[in-house]
């Protein structure tokens, strides 16, 4: 049998919905909810991320504050940006898109974030939180893979985890969240120095594809059952497209279907997701000003 599609699309609606709702609430007690969102330079995914999350900020009744600069723009100029938006009470959450160019260190980007603002959750302070189970930003992609576990009714309690890719974005921080006791995962990370990738992917109950390499998961790489999600987003040369190019996965999606118990596709799977939870942490942000 096929594996159930996880729409990550209608998930993601229900999800902006709340924070619509959420949003409007806050404007009646005279704040509304603001996202600063900072681009360096041109890259065509980056771009393309940017002017989504923008867009949602502002369907979501948010104020979006975006700042697109140049490539070559230093890294002072850069930090003094994101300090200026620290300071500014109207802010409530601030985004810089990474990658950031080859002369930036994005290490002290990040740390320059404010962790009351720090609605992506990098920051060193936040990662620190998460680690030891305080309250925190969670960061978007995982959250919204929980999400999506979740909605698919997937149980995690003593369920086998595999992580293909260890990024500081997605892979380490998954690896921490499903080791929590709410979750009780046990979590295998593999990565570009694991060796036979397919005897642990094989092995998992939950297989989480998040390397960016193109349909890297096959369908003989999963276990019969198995719940899948696919992070990648990949561009790959399709004459036959309009623009030449489509997107993929990690996940080689047609060998897959037959083999796993449930899929997330690509687009419209973790994708939306990561900006409704990106729009989730920021109203949440306005409204601890509120509390505060
Ligand atoms: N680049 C790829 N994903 C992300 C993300 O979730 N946040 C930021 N800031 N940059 C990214």
């Amino acid at each position: 049998m096929a594996a159930s599609i996880i729409d990550g699309k209608a998930l993601a609606a229900d999800i902006r919905e709340d924070v619509k709702r959420r949003a409007s609430a806050l404007a009646a007690r005279g704040v509304v909810p603001g996202l600063a969102v900072i681009l360096v330079g041109e890259d065509p995914a980056s771009v393309s991320y940017v002017t989504s999350k923008e867009k949602a900020c502002e369907e979501a009744g948010m104020r979006s504050f975006e700042r697109r600069l140049p490539a070559s723009t230093p890294q002072p100029e850069l930090v003094a940006l994101v300090e200026t938006f620290n300071r500014d009470p109207a802010v409530h959450g601030i985004l810089v898109q990474l990658p950031l160019p080859d002369h930036i260190d994005e290490d002290a980007v990040i740390a320059a974030i404010s962790p009351d603002k720090d609605v992506d959750g990098f920051t060193p302070v936040n990662v620190g939180r998460m680690i030891l189970g305080q309250p925190c930003f969670l960061p978007c992609t995982p959250h919204g893979i929980l999400k999506l576990v979740e909605r698919a009714g997937v149980p995690t309690k003593g369920a086998h985890v595999v992580v293909v890719g260890r990024s500081n974005i997605v892979g380490k921080p998954l690896a921490n969240l499903f080791v929590r006791k709410e979750l009780n995962s046990t979590v295998t990370v593999c990565h570009t120095g694991t060796r036979d990738l397919a005897e642990h992917t094989r092995r998992a109950d939950i297989l989480i594809a998040c390397a960016g390499r193109p349909r890297l998961i096959t369908g003989d790489m999963i276990r019969p059952g198995a719940c899948v999600i696919d992070v990648g987003v990949n561009r790959v040369e399709d004459l036959s497209a309009a623009k030449g190019y489509r997107l993929v996965g990690d996940v080689d999606f047609q060998s897959a279907l037959p083999v796993a118990g449930s899929i997330t596709p690509v687009p419209g799977g973790v994708g939306p997701m990561t900006i409704a939870m990106l729009l989730s942490n920021t109203v949440e942000s306005a409204e601890r000003t509120v509390r505060a």
